[in-house]
């Protein structure tokens, strides 16, 4: 019997560089799972286009027609949960999710973030960085909890900072581990290697204690699995 693959959403409000990367690596057999919708909360996002092009439902909730935060979650979450996910992937998704949203899908929400976490949560992580004059930046993933950018850490990719660094500069090699990063992470969510438990993330059944580094990880782990069962 073939595997049904295990579905995601992933929500955008942009350019959708990490949706395109998850796309990608559906296509090539890096990642088994099935993307059932992508859901923006900007009409215009980008990234609608590449979901579309990829014969993905692309659905729009357009929070400026809500009247608060709250009705707008309740109707995202309604939205999501049509789908039937088992992951929900926040993919430059730039909104503050209620308390109630995020605990509704505890253990089964992932975020993707340009600093290395703890470091820089919130807006504007690459002037900060320079501003800073830190030799390293980079990105990580992480399971979403109530507090901004603070849930518990999984994986991180890092650059070295140049002197000749622009935020936009830096942004773009960023971009290129955030590529790399969140796809290995939703597989391993897929497979089961990845969970939130008692308010940490166990990896392979350990505890991690610091976040995965993708370049300390054997290159088999760089690619994962085809189990294409
Ligand atoms: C990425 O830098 C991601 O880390 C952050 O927002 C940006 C989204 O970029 N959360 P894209 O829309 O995936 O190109």
């Amino acid at each position: 019997m073939p595997n049904p693959k295990f579905p995601i959403v992933v929500l955008i409000s942009g350019s959708g560089s990490n949706l395109q990367a998850l796309i990608d690596a559906v296509t090539c057999g890096d990642l088994n799972v099935e993307i059932r919708a992508v859901i923006s909360n900007r009409p215009h996002a980008k990234g609608l286009q590449r979901a579309r092009d990829a014969g993905i439902p692309a659905e729009v909730l357009d929070h400026t027609t809500f009247e608060s935060r709250e009705a707008f979650d309740q109707a995202l979450q309604t939205l999501i949960d049509g789908f039937e996910p088992r992951l929900v992937v926040l993919a430059g998704f730039m909104r503050l999710l209620s308390d109630t949203f995020v605990a509704h899908y505890l253990g089964r929400m992932l975020n993707i973030h340009p600093s290395l976490l703890p470091a820089y949560t919130g807006l504007n992580t690459h002037r900060r960085v320079l501003d800073a004059g830190d030799q390293q930046h980079g990105a990580s993933v992480h399971f979403v909890t109530a507090e901004l950018d603070g849930g518990p850490l999984i994986l991180q990719a890092r650059v070295d900072v140049q002197p000749d660094d622009t935020p936009d500069s830096l942004a773009e090699r960023v971009l290129e581990q955030e590529h790399k990063i969140y796809p290995l992470a939703v597989q391993w969510f897929a497979e089961g290697r990845l969970q939130l438990l008692d308010h940490h993330a166990w990896f392979d059944g350990k505890v991690l204690t610091q976040p995965l580094q993708y370049e300390a990880l054997s290159v088999s782990d760089h690619t994962v699995s085809h189990d294409k069962a």
